[in-house]
């Protein structure tokens, strides 16, 4: 059969509201065209993030109820513990309430002012927890992301070159790690290459630098490499995974993308020195090391999460399902970057609507144009998000995982192709108020004035 359907069947449902194209100009008004300031409950298809929003399954909903709530020592913990442990081979494993949660710990042990932090590309949590502690955040992605339509496998990659001549020039006393984000999120969910993280633990091991993953959406990746690096096709995801893992020396986690959990996140690494100054920050603001900010049933649902993520059958379906949208509105027109991510569906919207200068904000015009046009939320990954960092106007439609079928895709599919066949009548935005720091969550705009 060629037809590749949900490998799931749906036991709990939840009823999805409409709202109406003049109720949802007046809500865009009023949130100040930010579509983070809308109610959920007045969006139809939400793909704003693929991260906590997942479906669960019976087997995690079942593990919950044996989630052990002791504060020290919780069974659960030690469930979760073995799962990462299997997987990842780190010495240490701290759990947090999310990913950002352990970047902060993380950054906050290793960084300091005048430090370098190398990325392939850093998500806008992981830049901004390493410039609060005075640190620099640097991309070095590989040259070839940088023609958005160009259909390479591993356009994730980091720019390896760049990074040693970074050493070079900065000296690796001021670099306290190198991060590499895989699947690379704000590149475009591109994956990137064993190869690469390989060739990026030769320049590290060299310099003597820790490297570590930004693991949240490994098992995509890990079916990229199989599909994709023809030396690993033989290798199941699972083994894969741990091969990526097997080249760093720790990892940062958020456990509500690949682990299909509604919150959850972890830290791991083998240094012991490190692991004692990270469980008193730890113990500081999120808990004891056993649980970390989270119950003992979520450490239950992110074991699980952890094993499902890489069924083989699992992973073909999701990367489809996201190729499905991707395939069909590019066929049409719509600039996507190329080749279709992992987690989501990124629009070029410089390139879609070039009549919309980067200062009036063409993938927020984009987002805020599909709301209206068909109560979907999106989000704007550029000059919003990124300030003058940002290397593109991106719109990304996020997929939550196992979430929504394929003709709620089909929805989405029919509104970016009505919207895009009446593009030049987008107008772009401006702000109106702003915050000083992470500006896409509560800035407001009104439409700008056109030329
Ligand atoms: N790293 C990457 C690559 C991410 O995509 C995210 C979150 C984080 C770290 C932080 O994890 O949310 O658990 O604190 N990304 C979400 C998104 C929010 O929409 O892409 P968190």
């Amino acid at each position: 059969m060629k037809t590749i359907i949900e490998p799931f069947r749906i036991k709990s449902v939840e009823p999805l509201t409409y709202t109406t194209r003049e109720e949802r100009e007046r809500l865009l008004e009023e949130a100040g065209y930010n579509l983070f300031l809308i109610d959920a409950r007045n969006i139809l298809i939400d793909l704003l993030t693929d991260s906590g929003t997942s479906a669960m399954s019976t087997g995690q909903w079942a593990a919950m109820m044996r989630g052990d709530e002791s504060y020290a020592g919780s069974e659960s913990f030690y469930r979760l513990k073995s799962a990462v442990q299997d997987l990842t081979g780190f010495r240490h494993v701290i759990p947090t309430h999310q990913g950002r949660a352990a970047e902060r710990i993380l950054f906050r042990v290793l960084c300091r002012p005048g430090h370098i932090v190398p990325n392939n590309t850093h998500f806008d949590t992981t830049r901004a927890n390493v410039e609060f502690n005075g640190a620099r955040a640097v991309d070095l992605p590989c040259p070839e992301a940088a023609d958005t339509q160009a259909p390479l496998p591993f356009k994730g990659n980091m720019d390896v070159a760049a990074l040693e001549r970074l050493i070079e020039t900065e000296g690796a006393g001021r670099i306290p790690l190198v991060l590499i984000t895989v699947t690379n999120n704000s590149g475009g969910g591109q994956p990137v290459s064993l190869a690469n993280i390989a060739a990026v633990q030769r320049v590290t091991s060299k310099h003597g630098i820790p490297l570590y993953l930004d693991a949240c959406r490994f098992a995509e990746n890990a079916w990229f490499i199989q599909q994709r690096e023809a030396a690993f096709a033989a290798l199941t995801p699972k083994q894969i995974a741990q091969k990526m893992f097997s080249l760093a020396d720790g990892c940062t986690f958020s456990a509500k993308k690949d682990a299909f959990a509604n919150i959850g996140g972890f830290l791991c690494t083998n240094d012991d020195r490190l692991a004692e100054q990270e469980k008193d920050l730890l113990i500081l603001t999120e808990g004891f090391p056993t649980y970390g900010g989270l119950a003992g049933r979520d450490l239950e649902a992110i074991a699980v999460g952890l094993a499902e993520v890489l069924d083989p059958d699992y992973l073909r379906y999701r990367i489809a399902s996201t190729g499905y949208l991707g395939g069909h509105i590019a066929e049409r027109g719509v600039p996507i970057v190329q080749p279709p991510g992992g987690h989501a569906i990124y629009i070029d919207a410089g390139r879609m609507l070039p009549h919309i200068p980067r200062h009036q904000f063409p993938g927020q015009a984009l987002a805020v144009e599909l709301y209206r046009h068909a109560g979907i939320r999106s989000v704007e990954i550029g000059s919003v998000m990124f300030g003058d960092k940002a290397r593109f106007e991106l719109l990304r439609l996020a997929i939550p995982r196992r979430v929504y079928t394929q003709s709620h895709i089909d929805y989405v599919v029919e509104a970016v192709l009505e919207v895009n066949a009446r593009k030049q009548r987008i107008g772009g935005l401006e702000i109106a108020s702003e915050p000083p720091f992470l500006r896409h969550f509560s800035a407001r705009f009104r439409p700008a004035n056109r030329a």
